[in-house]
Parts: C-alpha cells; sequence; structure tokens
C-alpha cells in the first residue's frame, strides 16, 4: 500500500492549511493510500545554523522527522505563501532534513520521494504564486512533484465548523491530484 505523509507549512492552530491538509488526508485514505498526517508543531527545530550543526549536531525533533520520510513514498503538502513565497517553516524544515549524519547517505529522508503540493489563503490568489516556488524546493532535493496543485482561495469560507471542505469541485481536484499522487509512487 502506497505510504502518504500530509503536512501543513503552517503550525497555526486555527491554520487554514492545516484544514486542507486533514481532508486531504482523509480522501487519500479513501482513495486506498495508508496515510499519516504529521503537525509540523510536534517537530521544533531553531532556524538552521552550520555553528549549532557543528557543536549539537541534527536536532533531535529533525533526526527523527527524516526517518518519517524515509519512511513514507510520498508527501503532500499544504503550504501558506509569505510575500509570495513558501515559508520559514517549511524551508528550516528541509534544510535540517537534508543534511547527512555520521556516514548517511546525502538526502536519505527525500531519496525516491514523490509528492503533490497545494495551498490555502483566505485571499483571493489562494497562494498560488508560491506553489511553482515550493515545487522548485522539492526538486532540488530530488523529489518528483506531479503535475498539477489545488488551492483553497478565500479559505476561511472553504470549511465547515467541523473542519470539512465545503466545495465539490474542489474536493474533486483533491481526489485527482491524490489519484497522481499514488499512480507515481507505483
Ligand atoms: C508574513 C506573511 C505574509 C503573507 N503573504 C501572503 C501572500 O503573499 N499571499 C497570500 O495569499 N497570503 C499571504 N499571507 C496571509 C496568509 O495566507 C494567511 O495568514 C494564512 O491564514 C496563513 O496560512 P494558515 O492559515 O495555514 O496559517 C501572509 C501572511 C503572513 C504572516
Amino acid at each position: 500500500m502506497t505510504k502518504l505523509l500530509v503536512f501543513s507549512g503552517s503550525t497555526r492552530a486555527a491554520s487554514l492549511n492545516k484544514k486542507l491538509a486533514a481532508s486531504t488526508a482523509a480522501i487519500a485514505e479513501n482513495e486506498g493510500a495508508e496515510v499519516t498526517l504529521l503537525d509540523l508543531a510536534d517537530y521544533p527545530a531553531a532556524v538552521y545554523n552550520g555553528d549549532d550543526e557543528a557543536a549539537n549536531g541534527v536536532p533531535e525533533s529533525m533526526q527523527k522527522l527524516k526517518k518519517i520520510f524515509a519512511e513514507h513514498d510520498g508527501f503532500i503538502i499544504s503550504s501558506p505563501e509569505y510575500n509570495g513565497h513558501i515559508p520559514p517553516l517549511l524551508t528550516n524544515t528541509f534544510s535540517w532534513a537534508s543534511r547527512s549524519e555520521g556516514d548517511e547517505q546525502g538526502m536519505v529522508a527525500f531519496a525516491n520521494k514523490k509528492a503533490a503540493i497545494m495551498a490555502a489563503s483566505p485571499g483571493r490568489l489562494g497562494g498560488i504564486r508560491m506553489l511553482p516556488r515550493l515545487r522548485d524546493t522539492l526538486a532540488e532535493l530530488g523529489i518528483v512533484v506531479v503535475p498539477g496543485f489545488v488551492t483553497v482561495p478565500m479559505a476561511t469560507k472553504a470549511f465547515t465548523d467541523d473542519g470539512a471542505l465545503i466545495d465539490d469541485a474542489t474536493i474533486n481536484s483533491i481526489r485527482q491530484l491524490v489519484g497522481r499522487l499514488i499512480a507515481a509512487c507505483h
């Protein structure tokens, strides 16, 4: 069974991207994947600094996260857009997770991974300017990002009170994107 890791690029308690990640995780389970929904808040790390790494090594939280990344076939990332770019949380997470420890091969956490990308925003563009940058970032880590994406614009109005996506067309787009990711992981 395809193992997918779903996470948000925001750790905010009321994060719209966390809601989108949770909805997507449920859809991916329905599509037949084995899904882990992860909150990066559970894997805190200081902003990457080479002196810190030289003195203390890769933080334990990031060692755990590298292992979790390595155990999955694909990632689904739902991220906010900050000033048109990917948020520092994702950059920092990828920086730490890209570091080798001991005689480990480079990029073990990202080897042979596939990914699908999504964005939610209260704005009208839904975070669309960030997505090519996230795609490029993942490509530099050696991850194959499947074609297409999902955006949820005006996202404060996109979910019911219990966090379910309201729009059927969005749900259908997610189903198609997840289907492409599962196919790519085979
Ligand atoms: C520093 C910063 C920059 C932002 N820049 C953008 C932006 O470029 N485009 C956009 O659609 N929203 C932007 N926003 C608004 C975010 O989309 C909004 O805060 C969103 O709720 C964050 O995602 P979350 O709900 O998953 O935490 C920005 C927010 C912050 C804090």
